[in-house]
């Protein structure tokens, strides 16, 4: 396969072109997306978050007005499992990798769950997942992937592992404040240049070489071919695209948010609080008009999903459920009061494409060539 990068090495997995497609929770980045980016040669990511709303929520033992009841049925095992295989039809035994969220109430039990469902590397954010190998130790292939803002965190969890553990991350994704979804900055530092992603990326991979040789994956507005030599020259090992990879027509978005990035100005896109406590990177839809105005959806809290939110104080506070309105996004019959989570380049995507064709830009190679 023509390609002028290193392939990534993930613990015992070669992954032959360093491009991660990064999880998107809630319906993103199920089988579809994630085993045809696998199929062709970067690492595809499942996303464990929400699969009870997976196949009209057919594995979802108990919902209420369409919502799965409790995290049990808002993250039920056996839809995660059928992800995977549906996955694995697509992809074989390429690596596939699943990203849980360690804000998840019951993310020591997803772990497990996707681990025996056949994932190669667990990815976690929205948090620092000092404990992740505790639930993985059933599993010595499966590697462990911190996703991190800074050089601190990383050296953090590297300290905390070590000590607990005797282990090393098998990699490490460094989210810059360009990124879709959760964002792990200060509504302050997000526009900060001293943490543009340029910045933090040499001070990370600093501290990567005090610890280890673990690849440092760099994620956040990356767009081309151009952006990834950049992050490579500074020191990069590979990089996380999200944003790019819903203008595919493999992606398991619904139409809704597809278009609605097709249709998006840069000026559509902004930072909102979230019920998780973090900021986050969304477009400017209806449902924030209807928060200014007191006329957001009720909070009732059925799926009970993230443990920051305390059982709907968080949101309560920012005026909508995060769970919910995701949801809706994804697979309501109308979607207009649905959360559409984006990266800072969002509008950039102007049609849909193929996966093949995406990564044979992003490589600058000929699409034939990625088999
Ligand atoms: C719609 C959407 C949903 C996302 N959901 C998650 C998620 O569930 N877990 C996570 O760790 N990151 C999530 N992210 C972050 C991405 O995985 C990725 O690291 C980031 O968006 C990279 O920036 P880019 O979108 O500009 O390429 C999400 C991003 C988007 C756009």
């Amino acid at each position: 396969m023509m390609n002028q990068w290193k392939p990534l090495q993930i613990g015992k997995y070669t992954i032959p072109l360093p491009i991660v497609q990064g999880g998107m929770g809630v319906g993103l980045s199920w089988d579809q997306l994630a085993g045809t980016v696998s199929k062709y040669g970067a690492l595809g990511t499942i996303s464990a978050v929400g699969t009870g709303y997976y196949q009209n929520g057919k594995y979802a033992g108990k919902m209420v007005k369409g919502r799965p009841v409790q995290p049990e049925n808002l993250n039920p095992p056996q839809a995660l499992q059928e992800i995977f295989t549906n996955a694995r039809k697509l992809c074989g035994d390429a690596p596939l990798a699943c990203n849980i969220l360690y804000a998840l109430n019951n993310y020591g039990q997803i772990v497990q769950d996707a681990c025996e469902a056949g994932a190669n590397m667990i990815v976690t954010g929205a948090g620092l997942p000092l404990d992740l190998p505790e639930f993985t130790k059933a599993y010595p292939d499966v590697a462990l992937i911190p996703i991190v803002s800074s050089a601190r965190a990383l050296k953090i969890i590297c300290k905390r592992w070590l000590k607990r553990y005797n282990r090393l991350p098998d990699a490490v994704v460094l989210e810059g404040p360009l990124s879709g979804g959760h964002l792990g900055f200060s509504k302050e530092q997000i526009t900060d240049p001293a943490f543009r992603l340029e910045a933090l990326l040499p001070e990370v991979v600093t501290a990567r070489n005090e610890f280890g040789d673990f690849p440092v994956i760099a994620a956040g507005g990356i767009w081309t071919k151009e952006d990834i030599e950049r992050m490579v020259a500074l020191g990069a090992d590979g990089v996380q695209i999200a944003t790019r990879f819903i203008g595919t027509f493999e992606c398991d978005a619904s139409l809704a948010q597809k278009q609605a990035l097709i249709d998006a100005q840069a000026e559509d896109i902004t930072i909102i609080d979230s019920p998780v406590g973090h900021p986050g990177r969304a477009l400017k839809s209806e449902l924030f008009r209807r928060i200014e105005t007191n006329a957001a959806p009720q909070i009732a809290c059925v799926s009970n999903c993230v443990g920051p939110c305390e059982r709907g104080t968080g949101a309560r506070k920012v005026g909508f459920c995060i769970a919910d309105r995701l949801s809706d996004t994804q697979f309501a019959e109308d979607p207009t009061l649905g959360l559409y989570f984006t990266g800072a380049y969002g509008y950039r995507l102007e049609k849909l494409q193929t996966v093949k064709s995406v990564l044979a830009e992003l490589t600058g190679t000929d699409a034939t060539a990625l088999v």
